[in-house]
């Protein structure tokens, strides 16, 4: 019997736990195995389910982006190794596409259920979950899908490229970014938390280093 309700689960900013799991590629150590690089954590529901193969399929197809962005993939499910083995086998020999990422077998939840991957609708089973994990084992962003809705991976894609753009230029992304109605690619200052910061960004509005539309609602370019 899984036990969903004991632990606090994991965050967005907390580090994340250290687990050592069981994959198709062997033991592995969370978080420390990924250091220095990204790491996107998703759960599936179970293994032979068509909306997983298709996800499965996607995952695999963005890999090599993600692989651009320093970006690993690790799948999870409540299934041993071998269904997971015979499942991405049957996938390669009728989709053609070799599936070369890790997957954790979790057969008893326990990896799942620390991080509230099993929810109430369906207790034997992981919903569509995602963690991104930072080079520094911290994690950045978590969604939740329902079982029958395969995930968009562009959007889980373009999480990862603007939480990473969001280090690199201290800034943070609109809605719809990089194609945002109001200010297209360009990055928001958040807004200021005191007068100072608030005069601060008057004086650069007004030297031309930054635009504002107000003192609270500013944006650079961030050259891409
Ligand atoms: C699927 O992946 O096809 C699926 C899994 C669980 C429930 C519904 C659909």
């Amino acid at each position: 019997m899984i036990d969903n309700h004991i632990e606090k689960k994991p965050s967005i900013g907390d580090a994340f736990p250290k687990i050592t799991v069981e994959t198709t590629y062997g033991k592995k150590t969370l978080p420390d195995d990924y250091r220095g690089k990204w790491l996107i954590l998703f759960s599936h529901p179970g293994d032979f389910t068509p909306v997983c193969t298709t996800e499965f399929v996607a995952f695999e197809q963005l890999y090599p982006k993600f692989r651009e962005r320093q970006t690993e993939l690790l799948g999870l499910s409540i299934d041993q190794v071998q269904p997971h083995m015979k499942w991405t086998e049957w996938i390669e020999q009728h989709l053609h596409i070799p599936i070369t990422f890790p997957i954790i077998a979790d057969p008893l939840g326990t990896v799942a259920n620390k991080l509230g991957m099993i929810h109430s609708a369906q207790h034997t089973k992981t919903v569509r979950g995602v963690y991104i994990i930072d080079d520094k084992g911290i994690i950045r962003a978590i969604f939740f899908y329902p079982a029958e809705v395969g995930r968009n991976l562009h959007e889980i894609y373009r999480t990862l490229y603007a939480l990473q753009t969001a280090d690199q230029y201290h800034v943070a992304l609109p809605a719809d970014w990089p194609h945002n109605s109001i200010i297209g690619n360009k990055g928001m200052i958040p807004p200021p938390s005191d007068v100072q910061e608030k005069n601060k960004r008057i004086q650069q509005a007004e030297a031309g280093e930054i635009n504002c539309f107000d003192w609270w609602f500013c944006y650079k370019d961030i050259g891409n």
